[in-house]
């Protein structure tokens, strides 16, 4: 039998209430990526060690002290290679260094070498079904001749109307507006189109080339020959686009995307880009140590992600199910079911993951607001406003029930200190090319991505660095959520995370095992059992009253009065 399929099998749990429950078996000797917690740094807006406002590598580097007493296991950097930041970083001009921004290759030498000095592992993002269009292969491709090997390099097509003024197909930008533009010749007259699922600046690459795929199998190599332990791959599924690109059946209800359970659009998840992946894995399993790739595959339901995982695929994909979860007992129910039936049925962990630098921060989503998070649409100064106590006592109950799930877990920067969405940004301030594109109706993701105030009051930016420069500006109310002032402070958002992280280590929840709790499965409680840790939240408005055992975690500050939980509380109780 599958190895991986002996150690993670499902099977139906008779106590749950509600139908469909599975549990989960414990993973014995597993590989670090089925239960690591990955941390996802941001590096524009971690530190700054120069003071020009830009996060950077040396600052990433001085810092990485403070991750390993958050205790986590590895970091995923968002990108830092050559690029002229039109999508912050996701338009890369050159896959093999670094943007002077951020520093220099000495420079993640130096951050690689002292993360695996501090024990971290590092992954960095990989973004291959588009480059900047100043990458020097579309700069080719742009002054060769229309049906040149340049041009093949990428989705280029003759226009539909009389003049070819109408675009190929109907395809549209998941930033807004199409997905197609329209090139002018050199002698001044129109000229090719060229595809571009995001902005204009990030024109994709044709997958079907055989010379694309052999280039970045040496980007994969590298920089595994540099060291790092893996790649996060951004938007695996776009890859592959249907043979002769053909219209998208549905745009009117489905605009640039999908729409769940129906026919996939020619331009998501085409069979094509698995031998693809299924190669990238071979190279990864060359090298020695766990090495790893989590796609950001955006495929549901989660049946249909685990493919994306099969053993010799990706390790991990991100759980958008549970990223996206409504936030009470009967959806999380389903779509924790959902989560270990799919990944458990391929041998591969499920990930859990609440936050990242696309989406509304938990602790403001939570707060009342009606938004999906990963509509990316964010919210602006005259949008209705979250509540940010309510949403920082209900985020602090999601994580720590997050937390006691077996898997892996991905945080974000910023979440451990509580950090609110910057929910009033001022459109001068604004850079998700999603603003632009929409004319500010989306006003995009920037209010998840501002500077981390790690020292109350050094300088405007709460020693992001010491100038108080930053490339988005903080909210005033930044300043209380510093890290400086969380340390070692009892019942902070801060302690709460390395209280779980620690104890989720100890008593080796990551490679444990999920059984729904008996008699804690209902409308306003939800409750699991990881081998005899029992994890439950309430989500109602009245107290629950606990089973006996030993409360050794709590999300709201000081334990239970009582023994019995409050509103959005969340407790881990050791029951024998
Ligand atoms: C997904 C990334 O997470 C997002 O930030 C980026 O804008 C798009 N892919 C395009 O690369």
């Amino acid at each position: 039998m599958d190895k991986a399929l002996d150690t993670a099998t499902i099977a139906t749990v008779k106590n749950a209430s509600w139908s469909g429950s599975v549990s989960h078996r414990a993973t014995a000797g597993a590989e670090w990526w089925r239960s690591g917690v990955i941390y996802q740094i941001y590096p524009r807006s971690f530190a700054d060690s120069n003071g020009d406002g830009m996060g950077d590598l040396p600052g990433i580097t001085s810092r990485l002290g403070a991750l390993v007493t958050l205790g986590i296991d590895a970091v995923w950097l968002s990108p830092f290679y050559k690029s002229p930041q039109k999508d912050a970083g996701y338009d890369v001009s050159d896959y093999c260094d670094v943007d002077p921004l951020f520093g220099s290759l000495a420079d993640f030498d130096d951050l690689l070498t002292e993360a695996h000095r501090l024990g971290l592992r590092v992954l960095i993002d990989l973004v291959p079904n588009h480059s900047s269009d100043q990458h020097g292969w579309f700069q080719a491709a742009l002054a060769a001749e229309p049906g040149s090997p340049e041009r093949e390099f990428y989705h280029f097509a003759e226009g539909k109307g009389v003049n070819g003024e109408l675009p190929p197909n109907n395809w549209l930008s998941l930033f807004g507006g199409p997905a197609w533009t329209r090139l002018t010749n050199i002698d001044g007259t129109p000229g090719q189109w060229y595809l571009h699922l995001f902005d204009s600046s990030q024109p994709d690459l044709n997958w079907a080339n055989p010379a694309v795929q052999a280039a970045f199998e040496d980007i994969l190599r590298f920089w595994l020959d540099r060291g790092v332990d893996g790649f996060r791959v951004d938007q695996p599924h776009a890859m592959a686009k249907a043979a002769g690109l053909p219209d998208h059946p549905d745009v009117e209800r489905a605009g640039a995307g999908f729409i769940e359970g129906e026919a996939s659009p020619p331009m998501w998840f085409q069979e094509e880009v698995h031998p693809i992946f299924r190669r990238w894995r071979a190279i990864l399993d060359s090298y020695e140590g766990d090495r790893a790739m989590c796609g950001e595959a955006y495929v549901l339901p989660l049946s249909f992600m685990a493919h994306w995982v099969r053993q010799d695929e990706f390790n991990q994909t991100f759980n958008f199910r549970f990223l996206n979860s409504d936030w009470n007992a009967k959806t999380l129910f389903e779509n924790i079911n959902e989560s270990f039936e799919a990944f458990d049925g391929v041998g591969a962990p499920s990930t859990w993951v609440l936050n990242n630098h696309d989406v509304i921060r938990h602790a403001s989503r939570f707060g009342g607001l009606k938004i999906k998070p990963t509509d990316s649409d964010g919210v602006g100064p005259t949008d209705p406003q979250p509540d940010r106590e309510l949403g920082l006592r209900r985020a602090r109950g999601a994580t720590l029930f997050m937390l006691g799930l077996p898997g892996s877990a991905y945080l974000y920067q910023g979440e451990e200190l509580g950090l609110p969405e910057h929910t009033t940004l001022a459109p001068e301030f604004r850079q998700d090319p999603t603003f632009a594109r929409t004319h500010g109706k989306r006003v995009g993701r920037d209010g998840c991505r501002v500077t981390l105030p790690w020292e109350a009051g050094v300088g405007a930016a709460n020693g992001f660095n010491v100038t108080g420069a930053s490339w988005l500006p903080q909210p005033v109310i930044y300043r209380e959520y510093s890290r400086d002032l969380q340390e070692g402070v009892a019942g902070s958002t801060l302690e709460l995370y390395k209280l779980a992280l620690a104890l989720r280590k100890d008593l080796r929840l990551g490679e444990g095992s999920f059984e729904w709790a008996e008699g804690l499965v209902e409308q306003n409680v939800l409750g699991y059992q990881n081998g005899d840790i029992l994890i439950v939240h309430n989500f109602g408005h009245e107290p629950v009253a606990l089973p006996a055992g030993q409360i050794i975690a709590s999300s709201l500050q000081g334990m239970t009065a009582g023994h019995s939980l409050a509103a959005d509380q969340t407790v881990w109780i050791r029951i024998s």
